[in-house]
């Protein structure tokens, strides 16, 4: 049966977090957002500030109910502050060693009926659950970005998920207006798993010299009908954050679909994570972003 869930704690104020934050406030929930220091949280909730304001300019929101998602938040430098969670959430890097860290002390503080979730992209959902003392209350609740604006969370079932817990998961998620997709526990999910190969292929087409940057782009926004074309897609994922997707994909099937192309390599080896450091496929210092002569 699905567990009623008033409290919820997020870590990570990043790219991902601070948007799951904002979208568990608008449902209606309170929320812990715990980050790593002072200033990085403070940036993370700037920008739901920045968000909610401007709901309010066009409209869409009231300045009574900004008021209210605002005041549904805290944010904190502590794992104590999560004690009382019914659900933690957590947006935090993507990296196992980290989150392995990160879970074994939330495990100890957190009530042990509460349950656990990943928003990983492309690691397994069990390596986690495994090391907390609550393996059947661990589920993935896989966001998309950004998390305010994406209908979809898939909703990922590990090896070891009770099916309260996934219940309960479920039904969070449709209670944030969501369409919850249950999957499995495998790298990259439904979505990833389609989409990482599509992106991985778009920057192959690239280094092949099959279209320009620009080309590539608008040749699938204008024959496929999609919104924004793949090399604008990887930027706005991050550069850095597709190259760790595409080395855990690759690890776990071993297809050549998955490796990473050597520009990727190369751009990462610069710093060129994409729109978040204002280089990748485009630069992005100008009003427009123009196509990378480096590349
Ligand atoms: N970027 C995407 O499009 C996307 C989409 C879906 C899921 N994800 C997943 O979401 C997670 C976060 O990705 P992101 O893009 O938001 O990364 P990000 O780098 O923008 O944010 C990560 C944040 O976590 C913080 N952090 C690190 N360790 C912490 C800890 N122990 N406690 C609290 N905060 C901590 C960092 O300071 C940073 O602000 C990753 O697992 C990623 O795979 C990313």
């Amino acid at each position: 049966m699905a567990q009623k869930i008033e409290r919820v704690g997020v870590l990570g104020a990043g790219l991902m977090g601070h948007g799951i934050v904002q979208v568990a406030a608008e449902a209606g929930h309170e929320v812990v957002v715990r980050e790593l220091d002072e200033a990085t949280l403070q940036k993370g909730l700037g920008k739901v500030e920045k968000q909610l304001a401007r709901a309010v300019e066009k409209g869409r929101s009231s300045r009574e109910d900004a008021d209210a998602v605002r005041a549904r938040i805290r944010g904190t430098v502590h794992y104590r502050d999560l004690a009382d969670c019914d659900l933690v959430i957590e947006a935090i890097t993507e990296s196992l060693p980290l989150k392995l860290e990160m879970w074994r002390e939330v495990d100890e503080i957190v009530k042990p009926d509460a349950v656990f979730a990943t928003n990983t992209s492309s690691l397994a959902v069990v390596d986690q659950a495994a090391v907390t003392g609550r393996p059947e209350r661990f589920v993935g609740l896989h966001y998309f970005n950004p998390a305010q604006v994406m209908k979809l969370v898939e909703v990922v079932r590990c090896v070891t998920t009770g099916e309260d817990a996934f219940q309960t998961a479920l039904e969070f998620a449709r209670g944030e207006g969501k369409l919850a997709i249950p999957t499995r526990d495998r790298a990259g999910f439904i979505v990833n798993r389609l989409l990482v190969p599509y992106m991985l292929d778009a920057i192959r087409a690239r280094e092949e010299g099959v279209g320009s940057i620009a080309e590539i782009d608008e040749a699938m926004k204008a024959g496929a009908g999609h919104p924004m074309g793949p090399l604008t897609l990887a930027d706005f994922v991050g550069l850095d954050t597709l190259g760790s997707i595409c080395e855990v994909l690759f690890d776990e099937f071993r297809e050549r679909r998955f490796a990473q192309p050597p520009a990727l390599r190369k751009m990462l080896s610069a710093g060129w994570f994409g729109r978040k450091s204002g280089t990748g496929f485009y630069d992005y210092s100008g009003e427009t972003p123009t196509e990378n002569p480096g590349i």
